[in-house]
């Protein structure tokens, strides 16, 4: 994890979150600072091509196309903002002057949607754009911004901007920064500082909101100082059957196993129930239950004993997914964890 960077537990109950690998990557630095000035050719003009591959931009696009599944419109808009930002500067170059766009964002969703690990692209993007000096990643909740008592919520939030400068601030489940109920509530202060900072400082700090789209509407329409802020909203759909399919033979590539034909059966089956149950996470779930699969496969050739091949050792077999829990239990269950 990055060191300036804290992952809290959920407030909501969902599948526990299994810490991403993304999480643990700090943007590169392009080969050329993002800001350098761009050549101006003899004909007066500026080769796109060239700007393009000095900022490296084109190689993190390709790089979300290739490593998320499906999310179309939210590549779609990061390509659009990319896009934005390369000829704000190239207009810069001709002194064309525009103020900085605002980039403030909010990310909507169900649980495992990739809003944290799009983020986490997001800042890399903007850093090689020029657009943030760092490109780093604070991801944030409540309580990391509001205090228990009176003067510590001012000092609390600050710290955090202070350390998001630069980069990008993430505020996951932000409407619990906003209590209807209780308008003395020390979240009011922090979401004061807050809306300050992203209208004074908006070239070098961008805030990201996510939580679920119906409680980030109602925040919206409470807050109308935050709505007005955000420029980019991006709603991250549930997954399809076939996209989490995807999803888990991507994140099986990555790490040198597959599916052999009839697992990949069976973790269809096994994805059409976990679906149906409470808390699915998504791609979240899919990852734990490739986990899971991997400690059964392992136990498999364990107990197996015997000459074990590489193919052995990269092959999920049917019945690592079948002996899940999922196919033993009925109906869906609050009281019993889908998990196993
Ligand atoms: N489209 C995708 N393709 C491949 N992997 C994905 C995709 N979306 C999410 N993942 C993976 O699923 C896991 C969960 O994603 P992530 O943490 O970004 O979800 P989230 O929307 O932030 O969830 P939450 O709302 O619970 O915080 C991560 O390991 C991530 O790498
Ligand atoms: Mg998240």
């Amino acid at each position: 994890m990055l060191p300036n960077m804290s992952i809290h537990p959920p407030t909501q109950a969902k599948e526990p979150e299994v810490p991403a690998k993304e999480l643990n990557t700090p943007a590169k630095e392009p080969a050329t600072p993002a800001n350098a000035p761009l050549d101006i050719l003899d004909d007066g003009s500026i080769d796109m091509s060239s700007v393009l591959q000095e900022s490296q931009v084109m190689d993190v696009l390709e790089k979300l196309d290739k490593e998320l599944v499906g999310l179309k419109s939210v590549k779609t808009r990061i390509r659009e903002i990319a896009a934005l930002l390369l000829v704000d500067r190239m207009r810069h170059r001709f002194e064309l002057t525009t103020l900085p766009p605002t980039l403030h964002m909010s990310f909507t969703g169900p649980p495992g949607t990739g809003k944290t690990t799009v983020a986490m692209r997001m800042a890399a993007i903007l850093h090689r754009l020029g657009y943030v000096r760092r490109g780093h990643l604070v991801a944030v909740t409540r309580d990391d911004l509001v205090g228990q008592y009176i003067g510590h919520t001012a000092p609390k939030t600050k710290e955090i901007l202070k350390r998001a400068m630069g980069g990008v601030l993430f505020i996951d489940e932000a409407y619990y920064l906003y209590r209807q109920e209780n308008e003395r509530d020390y979240g009011q202060e922090a979401i004061e500082i807050l809306l300050q900072v992203m209208e004074t400082q908006r070239e070098d700090l961008v805030v990201i909101l996510a939580g679920y789209k119906n409680r980030m509407d109602t925040f919206f329409s409470s807050n109308p100082g935050f709505s007005s802020r955000i420029a980019h909203h991006l709603d991250f759909p549930d997954y399809s059957l076939e996209e989490l399919l995807a999803i888990a033979r991507l994140m099986l590539a990555e790490q040198m196993y597959h599916f052999s034909p009839e697992a990949l059966s069976a973790f269809e089956a096994y994805l059409t129930r976990r679906m149906q149950m409470p808390r699915f996470s998504n791609a979240r779930s899919v990852r734990n239950a490739i986990d899971r699969a991997r400690l059964r496969h392992a136990n498999r050739l364990f107990d197996k004993g015997g000459k074990i091949s590489r193919i052995d050792l990269m092959t999920i077999e049917a019945e690592d997914i079948l002996a899940s829990r999922i196919f033993s239990e009925n109906l869906p269950d609050e009281e019993h964890s889908p998990e196993n």
